[in-house]
């Protein structure tokens, strides 16, 4: 069944473990996710962002995730709007039927120009009310999404930064983070403590002065009973970037969040870990490696079910990881 996001939260907070929140755009995806939660027994939170709610012009996500609710009854679903970008967006997606939304306002609608403190608590407030009228959860960011390493923002859409920002814009400030919580009402907090979206988040393996987990475990103790969530948390496994490369593709050296951080940011309150990048080096390894193997082949079939098969894994894997696996 569909359920909203905050009694999930709260179950897993009361179990000590943390749920993956998968982004998909087409049907694969969602399959891939249900497929995965089924087979380690686990709810499931799937998400779409804006471009994704484009892609499917709503009405086929709609009736993507109505299918997955009545094939998977027994599986625990949320259906979470991703970095919603204003009060408009959110409304949106909870007359789509969405059961969590995403208010991002610690950037303008833009999605690109950090935004006053004010302006992040107005707009958040104003989703809570909405929401919360109809039961359905609502998640707040609160600093920036962006590489300590580089120093920089980033567009959160994951495309670069706009400019340099202070190391107070990056990370969250865990003072501020209790006069957020208690003037929005928000039911989850998105902190910002050096991940990145997309590939390139650090360029060797995080240590404390660019991952800094501390922040969160800081956070959590002021705010004990909001759900703290981890955006761009995708591993960027090596194995994956290799079966890119080996098969035409141009995948840079790079690195991820190694699980075990994210494994630490769990004890310290995470309940909800944002992982997309992963699911597409999955994807796309496996079609590329597809093309190398039997360039004579077309049907769309024969590359997109072990792309599917490669999302599953990624899925099934980070279940387990953040011990969902065998609570749904
Ligand atoms: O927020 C980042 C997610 O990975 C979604 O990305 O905006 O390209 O759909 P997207
Ligand atoms: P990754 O790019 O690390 O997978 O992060 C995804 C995310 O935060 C979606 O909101
Ligand atoms: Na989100
Ligand atoms: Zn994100």
């Amino acid at each position: 069944p569909l359920i909203a996001l905050r009694p999930l939260l709260d179950y897993a907070a009361a179990n000590n473990f943390g749920v993956a929140a998968l982004n998909v755009n087409n049907m694969e995806q969602i399959q891939a996710i249900m497929e995965a939660a089924r087979a380690t027994q686990s709810p499931a939170i799937i998400q779409a962002s804006r471009g994704a709610r484009k892609y499917t012009n709503d009405l086929f996500l709609r009736n993507l995730m109505q299918a997955a609710v009545e094939l998977y009854p027994e599986i625990p679903i949320v259906m979470h709007q991703d970095h919603g970008n204003s009060p408009d967006t959110c409304i949106s997606a909870i007359r789509m039927g969405f059961t969590s939304v995403m208010m991002d306002g610690s950037l303008e609608d833009d999605g690109k120009t950090p935004s006053s403190y004010e302006y992040n608590v107005a707009v958040t407030r104003e989703v809570v009310n909405v929401a919360h009228r109809f039961g359905v959860s609502v998640e707040g960011e609160l600093g920036v999404l962006g590489s300590l390493e580089h120093g920089m923002g980033e567009k959160e859409d994951g495309h670069g930064a706009e400019g340099k920002l202070t190391l107070d814009q990056l990370l969250t400030d865990p003072d501020q983070a209790v006069d957020f919580v208690n003037r929005t009402g928000i039911d989850a907090l998105a902190v910002a403590m050096g991940t990145s979206h997309g590939a390139y988040k650090f360029s060797r393996k995080p240590s404390g002065d660019v991952l800094a987990m501390s922040r969160i475990e800081e956070i959590h103790k002021k705010i004990p009973n909001c759900h703290l969530v981890m955006h761009g948390s995708s591993s960027v496994p090596k194995e994956l970037c290799d079966i890119i490369n080996a098969n035409g593709g141009r995948i840079k050296e790079t690195y991820g969040v190694p699980v075990e951080e994210i494994q630490r940011g769990i004890r310290a309150g995470v309940r909800k870990i944002n992982v997309d990048t992963d699911n597409r080096l999955a994807i796309t390894g496996a079609i590329r490696k597809a093309f190398t193997a039997k360039p004579e082949e077309f049907d769309p079939r024969y590359y997109l079910t072990p792309a599917r098969a490669a999302m599953q894994a990624i899925c099934e894997e980070r279940m387990k990881q953040f011990g969902q696996a065998g609570h749904a």
